[in-house]
């Protein structure tokens, strides 16, 4: 496998964090510090901060992402928030099927896989969650859990469409934890994920197929993280909300 065939991505996840202020503060710290790139770079707002995150990024080499997207066009689904209302903002990418979405609000399988379709459908780049809890970490099964999610993730998108799609790995137990997964923990389970991609779809897919690390991922763990063969880029949490923290790891992910 090729890794200089993909394009790095770094994604922040800021979570339920910023107000709108707060953003535009966080992003004009942010537009200097990660200019010219070598890699791409998103910030996935609350859906509060989308308007002032695109228009404080417009002509930058940022992009805004959203945190999650509902499956139908409109109709009575109160409190959420469809892709056509995503894209009409000008928001490009969107996480779908983040553990705490599937964790505190409900979220499965089934509703990610419709998720995900209905933001391809209206032009939006997906980041794809996939990842184990400790216990099924504990009991082996992270491999078979992994595969499963993304297999139902992906029921119904066709090769053209799974170039927007990325997946991010993320082991539950170190979201948000200090705990890290090891490099070699983090590139089984990225390859695990190439592999499915190419059983489902092809090899040359699968090569040109962006799988990013998440779970505390930081400063200093990047480099490490990033030099792993199957390892394309992060999804970043806490170290998101910081210019400084964030501008590093996309230095890492640009080397
Ligand atoms: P973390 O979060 O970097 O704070 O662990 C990652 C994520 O949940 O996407």
């Amino acid at each position: 496998m090729n890794k200089a065939k993909r394009k790095a991505v770094i994604a922040g996840n800021w979570k339920m964090n910023k107000t709108a202020a707060e953003a535009a503060e966080l992003i004009s710290a942010l537009i200097p510090e990660v200019a010219g790139a070598g890699c791409d770079v998103v910030v996935c707002t609350p859906f509060t901060d989308l308007p002032i995150a695109v228009s404080k990024t417009a002509g930058t080499n940022i992009a805004v992402g959203a945190q999650n997207v509902h499956f139908e066009k409109s109709g009575a689904f109160t409190g959420e928030i469809s892709a056509d209302m995503l894209t009409e903002l000008g928001v490009q990418y969107v996480i779908i099927g983040h553990s705490e979405r599937r964790q505190y609000f409900g979220e499965t399988d089934i509703t990610v896989n419709k998720r995900l379709k209905a933001a391809l459908a209206a032009g939006l780049k997906v980041i794809l969650c996939v990842g184990e809890s400790l216990e099924q970490h504990q009991h082996g099964v992270t491999a078979e859990l992994v595969a499963m999610q993304t297999k139902i993730a992906l029921g119904g998108v066709s090769a053209e469409e799974l170039k927007n799609v990325i997946i991010a790995y993320e082991p539950i137990w170190a979201i948000g934890t200090g705990l890290t997964a090891t490099a070699e923990q983090a590139e089984e389970v990225c390859a695990v994920i190439r592999r499915v991609i190419a059983s489902l779809y092809s090899e040359a897919d699968a090569e040109a197929f962006t799988i990013q690390y998440g779970g505390s991922m930081n400063a200093k763990n990047a480099d490490e993280l990033l030099a792993q063969p199957d390892v394309d880029g992060g999804l970043i949490g806490g170290a998101s909300l910081k210019a400084p923290d964030f501008a590093a790891i996309v230095r890492a992910a640009s080397k």
